[in-house]
């Protein structure tokens, strides 16, 4: 506790504080001469790249601040740039950073090729690269930070299930499944998850699969036009929507608001953001999937940081699970944290978490949803 204020004070006052206060922490700085402050141009010492802000509300209200907590606890320098969802931004920003001498490129790649090309020239100038979140196929970070995806998909279709044996819903009910990008590393394992469970409903006929539909780029308005026109296709009815994030999920909760079906229709959701929590509580949202975003963040500054010491056992300490990338056919030092399914009744353990503030999900109509659902208005 008193090492972090420490540090945190020593950042907000100065470089040269910073580096006296980290030095004497970790016993002594990388070799190469520079220690845990700024880079050897003086520049941030990690660069970080969120890929945009609008596929859901996560990147920029919780990875950004929670990422420059962490990094700022221990007294390192970060440079949190978003691409904007821009293949072209997020290769400038890369090579600025690269250029700069950033001694970590953290990245949330656009798609694997893009992540893979920046991770390529990271890599030529001897910068190591961590993919945060999002694996990169085919490329060469030297870790990778994430959610067991899988499992987050699983709890999807489980959480869809449960809902739907709630409401009694009738055999052959008509399931559309709106999913993430097709160059979404993650949005592949949500799918592969979520069908553990829904592909022998659909084989045994106890639902039907009216289509799964990939959204390019978790584009959520396009994603609300694609369900809409699915829906409409089907002659009204639907039963179920996987939707893959809550992005996706608020998209289709307005079409079936138009059609007077929200609330009755279970939506599943994913990233716990105030939106998702108050269709939630308003029964719009039947299951969402939190991911502590605090874990995520401070592994991958733990990471970060240590990398930026030169110091890779003591990375690797934080990394000890492995993923598969089958394109490159290695397997990456991870940290794979585990995600929560959330119901109603569970919001208040978000809150709890401290990672949602209660006064931003309980206002308006949802106070008095708060309220019943045991969350206390602060
Ligand atoms: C992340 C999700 C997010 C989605 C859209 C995925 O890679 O794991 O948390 O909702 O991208 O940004």
């Amino acid at each position: 506790m008193r090492r972090k204020t420490l540090a945190l004070v020593a950042a907000g006052a100065g470089t040269v504080l910073a580096l006296a206060a980290c030095g004497n922490n970790s016993g002594g700085g990388a070799a190469g001469g520079s220690s845990n402050g700024a880079s050897a141009g003086g520049g941030p010492k990690v660069g970080v790249i969120l890929p945009d802000t609008k596929s859901s509300a996560r990147w920029e209200s919780f990875d950004k601040p929670l990422l420059q907590q962490a990094m700022q606890a221990a007294g390192v320098d970060a440079d949190i740039q978003n691409a904007q969802g821009d293949p072209q931004k997020f290769a400038t920003l890369a090579d600025g950073m690269i250029q700069r001498g950033v001694k970590v490129l953290m990245i949330v790649n656009l798609s694997s090729e893009g992540g893979a090309a920046v991770e390529k020239k990271a890599q030529a100038a001897g910068i190591p690269t961590i993919d945060y979140d999002r694996l990169t196929l085919g490329g060469t970070a030297d870790y990778y930070v994430s959610f067991d995806n899988v499992k987050v998909g699983h709890l999807q279709g489980q959480g869809l299930v449960d809902c739907l044996s709630a409401k009694n819903a009738p055999k052959g009910a008509n399931i559309i499944e709106i999913e993430g990008s097709p160059t979404d590393n993650n949005a592949t394992l949500f799918h592969q998850g979520q069908e553990q469970v829904l592909k022998p409903k659909y084989d045994s006929g106890d639902y039907k699969l009216v289509q799964s539909q990939p959204v390019d780029q978790w584009d959520n308005q396009k994603g609300g036009q694609l369900f809409e026109q699915i829906l409409t296709s089907n002659g009204g009815k639907v039963d179920g929507v996987v939707a893959a994030n809550d992005g996706l999920s608020l998209a289709v909760i307005t079409v079936l608001q138009k059609n007077g079906l929200n609330g009755k229709v279970p939506v599943t959701g994913q990233d716990a953001t105030v939106d998702g929590l108050k269709a939630l509580l308003r029964g719009d949202q039947c299951v969402n999937v939190f991911k502590p975003i605090k874990q995520e963040a401070e592994a991958a500054a733990k990471i970060a940081i240590a990398l930026a010491k030169g110091d890779r056992s003591a990375a690797d300490q934080v990394a000890k699970a492995s993923s598969h990338d089958p394109q490159g056919n290695r397997d990456v030092k991870s940290v794979l944290l585990d995600p929560i399914m959330i119901k109603k009744q569970d919001v208040k353990q978000v809150i709890d978490s401290g990672e949602v503030k209660a006064s931003d999900v309980c206002s308006g109509d949802v106070a008095q949803l708060c309220q019943a659902a045991g969350i206390p208005a602060s």
